[in-house]
C-alpha cells in the first residue's frame, strides 16, 4: 500500500493515537514509540556527553506536519517548536499544495566553504596559490579519506583578495551527508601551514563560512486559485509579498515566519539551526535585505511560490545519532540523504511563508491564534472532551476569550 502523509483528523487524536499512526507510517519500533511517549529523550548521560556543565534537558514539543507531498514522495515532517499555530499551519498548506501536485524541490551537491585569512602575503601570493592548488586540495583530502572514499571532500579552491594586506582562501568542500563544519574546519587548519609557505604571509583564522552559497537549496510549489479562496487572495499575497521586497522592516518579519518552519525541522533532526540561520539571512542581505520566497501568479491564475536559500543541515554526524528524538525524527522522515533533508526544510519554509500571508492577508494572524487562545483557556476552566471546542468556539465567535466566560459557557452546556 502507498504510503500517505494525508491523515485526516489527525490533530484529533490522543497523543498516544498519534504515535502509533507515526509509527505504522515510519516503521518505528517499541522502543522508539515508547521513547516518543516518555516525552523525555534524552538521559543524563547522553546530555552530559553533549555539552559541558550539564544541570538538566531543556524541552520543546515534538510534532509532525502531515500532507507533505515533496518530489512526488509523501512525508510525515518531525517539527520542534514551542509556538503555537506552525506546525498546524504547515500542515494546511501542504494540503492546499497537494491540489497542484505538492512541492517540486531541488538541493544542489552539499559544498560547504572552509576560510583560510592570510595576512600580510607577498607580492604574488594569489598567483603562486592558484598554481599549487591541487598540492592544498591533495592534502586537504588526506584529512579525510572515508569521505573521500563517499565520493566527497576539498573539490574546488579559490583566491580572495579583501585588502592590500589580507587574502582569503576558500576550500569548497563536498561534505555529503553530513552537515560538514568538522570535515571543513580540518581541512582549513590542516592546510594553513602549506597555504603559508607558498603565499609567504601569516594564517590567522581557519573556520567554515556560514554563507554556504554552494549548497543550496530551492523548492517551488503551485497553489490552486480557487482551494486558497479566489483571485482577490492570490493577488493580495502577491502585495504582501511585494511589501516584504520593498521594506526591510517587513523582509524580516516575513523571513522569520519561513524560519518557523525551517528550524523546527532543523532541531527536530538534531541539525544546527543557528548555522542555517545565519547562511539565511547573509544570503538574504547579499543585495539589501530580501525576503527568501518569491511569489507570483502564473497563466492560470494559480499562486507560485518559491524559495531559495543555502542549506547547511546533515543526515549524519553532529546529534542527528546522538540524541534520540533526533534520531527518531530522521527515521520518521525517512530521508536518505542530506539533500533530500534539505529539499524537505525548503518546503517547510515555503509552506509556512504561504500559510503566514496567506492568514495575514485574509483575516489576520490573530484569528486562529485566539482560537486556540480559547482552547486553552477552556481546558483551564475545566472544559474536557468535545466541550473545549464548543467552549473555544463560543468564546471565539463572541470575541471574549475570559476564564469568567468560558466557566459561564460550560456551565451552560452541562445544563
Ligand atoms: C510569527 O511567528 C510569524 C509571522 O509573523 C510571519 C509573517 O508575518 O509573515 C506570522
Amino acid at each position: 500500500m502507498e504510503k500517505t502523509s494525508r491523515i485526516p483528523g489527525f490533530y484529533k487524536l490522543t497523543v498516544k493515537e498519534r504515535v502509533k499512526k507515526v509509527k505504522e507510517f515510519a516503521g518505528l519500533n517499541d522502543e522508539e514509540e515508547s521513547i516518543l511517549l516518555s516525552m523525555d529523550g534524552l538521559d543524563e548521560k547522553t546530555a552530559d556527553r553533549m555539552i559541558e556543565n550539564v544541570i538538566g534537558s531543556m524541552q520543546l514539543p515534538l510534532g509532525v506536519a502531515t500532507n507533505f507531498l515533496i518530489n512526488g514522495k509523501d512525508y510525515l515532517v518531525p517539527m520542534a517548536i514551542e509556538e503555537t499555530s506552525v506546525v498546524a499551519a504547515a500542515s494546511n498548506a501542504a494540503k492546499m499544495a497537494r491540489v497542484k501536485g505538492g512541492f517540486k524541490a531541488h538541493a544542489s551537491e552539499p559544498i560547504m566553504i572552509g576560510q583560510i585569512q592570510i595576512l600580510d602575503a607577498k607580492e604574488n601570493a594569489v598567483e603562486e596559490l592558484n598554481k599549487h592548488k591541487e598540492e592544498v586540495l591533495e592534502l586537504a583530502n588526506a584529512q579525510d579519506k572515508i569521505l573521500v572514499s563517499l565520493g566527497g571532500g576539498a573539490k574546488d579552491m579559490e583566491v580572495r583578495k579583501l585588502s592590500d594586506d589580507m587574502l582569503c582562501v576558500h576550500l569548497f568542500v563536498d561534505v555529503r551527508d553530513a552537515m560538514g563544519a568538522n570535515a571543513v574546519n580540518t581541512m582549513a587548519e590542516a592546510c594553513a601551514p602549506l597555504i603559508e609557505k607558498i603565499s609567504g604571509g601569516r594564517a590567522l583564522l581557519r573556520i567554515i563560512s556560514n554563507l554556504a552559497d554552494h549548497r543550496m537549496v530551492e523548492a517551488t510549489a503551485v497553489f490552486d486559485r480557487d482551494t486558497i479562496g479566489g483571485n482577490k487572495v492570490v493577488e493580495d499575497i502577491i502585495h504582501a509579498y511585494e511589501f516584504a521586497s520593498l521594506d526591510p522592516y517587513r523582509a524580516a518579519t516575513h523571513n522569520k515566519g519561513i524560519m518557523n518552519g525551517i528550524d523546527a525541522v532543523a532541531i527536530a533532526t538534531g541539525n544546527d539551526w543557528r548555522a542555517i540561520e545565519a547562511g539565511a539571512h547573509t544570503y538574504a542581505s547579499l543585495n539589501g535585505y530580501k525576503p527568501l520566497t518569491t511569489w507570483e501568479k502564473n497563466g492560470d491564475g494559480d499562486l507560485v511560490g518559491k524559495i531559495k536559500l543555502p542549506m547547511a543541515a546533515g543526515t549524519i554526524g553532529g546529534i542527528t545519532k546522538v540524541h534520540p528524538m533526533a534520531r527518531i525524527s530522521l527515521k520518521i522522515l525517512g530521508v536518505k540523504s542530506s539533500r533530500e533533508l534539505a529539499e524537505v526544510i525548503a518546503s517547510v519554509g515555503l509552506a509556512q511563508n504561504f500559510a503566514a500571508m496567506h492568514a495575514l492577508a485574509t483575516k489576520g494572524i490573530q484569528d486562529g491564534h485566539m482560537r486556540l487562545h480559547a482552547k486553552n483557556i477552556a481546558v483551564m476552566a475545566g472544559a474536557q472532551g468535545d466541550e473545549i471546542d464548543k467552549v473555544a468556539e463560543i468564546m471565539a465567535s463572541e470575541g471574549k476569550i475570559r476564564m469568567d466566560r468560558a466557566k459561564e459557557i460550560l456551565d451552560e452546556i452541562r445544563k
